[in-house]
């Protein structure tokens, strides 16, 4: 035990130190990167095409996004991006390489890291290839103001691990009643761990503001009930044809087609989380805590 606590100082310290010595390089003051995990009960509901959309609104209002790819086996990101990644976290893992080195560049700045079979790696590490793992992870804290990790969908123990770790977390809902009962069947696992958890929630595929709403009200009642969560309403996108139709040609939708319902929905959603930072929660919501959790999760 004393042995663990020790290792995640050095780790901590070790980030710190690392931002001090950018900081001093750039002179830029140094800040913590915002980590929030995108999730869904089911799987399909569009967290890839949001995650991705959603980052190029946030760059393109100012803020450093990057994007992690967590999503095991199928992880598309750079398919939706229109942008192959030469390298994921697997290269980190066992090709010796930096976090720095595998980041791909997106449009409008964007940065990723796929996650490939690196993430299924994970649950395998030793403790000193973790910690090795967790210090690079830590670097990309200076690079980022808003690290988006997009998951794959359910219960899965790769997908639990990024959303216990992180402080604030986006679950993705249709208003279909079996992706709103997987959604609930979600809340209620991570109420069990954690019932402060900060969950936001986004209906996707709406045919109209009512509809969404009536979604968030309903989920939001049953949860607070019935499990004490207090989720947070992010807002909604419409099922809209220029989403289908910009995978097709791996453009996102929010450069591709600029006045599209999807594209204003997708602006208000990034304008509720900038202005929600920190809303309704307790401590850090920053990368070295999402490193200390997920060091804690995975020893
Ligand atoms: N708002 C929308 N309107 C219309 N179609 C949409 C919308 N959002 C997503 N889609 C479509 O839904 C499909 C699934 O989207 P996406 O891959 O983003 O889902 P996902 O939740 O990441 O899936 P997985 O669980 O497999 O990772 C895609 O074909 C996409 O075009
Ligand atoms: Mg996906």
């Amino acid at each position: 035990m004393r042995d663990q606590a020790e290792k995640l100082r050095e780790i901590i310290n070790d980030i710190k130190s690392y931002s001090k010595e950018s900081a001093s390089l750039t002179a830029a003051p140094p800040a913590e990167a915002r980590v929030i995990t995108i999730t869904s009960g089911k799987g399909g509901v569009g967290k890839t095409n949001f995650t991705v959309n959603l980052a190029i609104k946030l760059s393109q209002m100012g803020n450093r996004v990057i994007i992690i790819d967590a999503d095991l086996g199928l992880s598309n990101v750079d398919v939706i991006m229109g942008k192959m990644s030469k390298y994921n976290l697997s290269d980190v893992l066992k090709n010796d390489k930096e976090i720095l080195d595998i980041l791909e560049e997106g449009p409008c700045g964007v940065r990723f890291v796929s996650g490939g079979s690196g993430v299924q790696d994970l649950v395998k590490l030793n403790k000193m290839q973790l910690v090795d793992l967790l210090m690079k992870l830590g670097k990309l804290d200076y690079e980022a103001d808003i690290i988006l990790i997009d998951t794959g969908a359910g219960l899965s123990d790769s997908v639990l691990s990024f959303v216990h770790a992180s402080k604030e977390v986006i679950l993705v809902t249709t208003p279909e009643p079996t992706s709103i009962t997987d959604a609930y069947a979600l809340i209620k696992t991570i109420s069990n761990k954690d019932a402060g958890k900060n969950i936001k929630i986004v209906v996707n595929k709406v045919e109209s503001e009512i509809e969404a709403n009536h979604i968030l009200e309903k989920l939001k009642a049953v949860s607070e009930r019935f499990i004490g969560m207090k989720l947070i309403s992010l807002g909604f996108i419409m099922n809209d044809s220029c989403v289908p139709k910009s995978v097709k040609i791996q453009q996102p939708f929010v450069l591709n087609y600029t006045k599209c319902e999807a594209t204003k929905n997708i602006t208000d959603i990034a304008n509720i989380l900038l202005d929600t930072k920190g809303a309704g929660m307790s401590g850090s919501s920053g990368l070295k805590m999402f490193i200390n959790k997920l060091s804690n999760i995975f020893s």
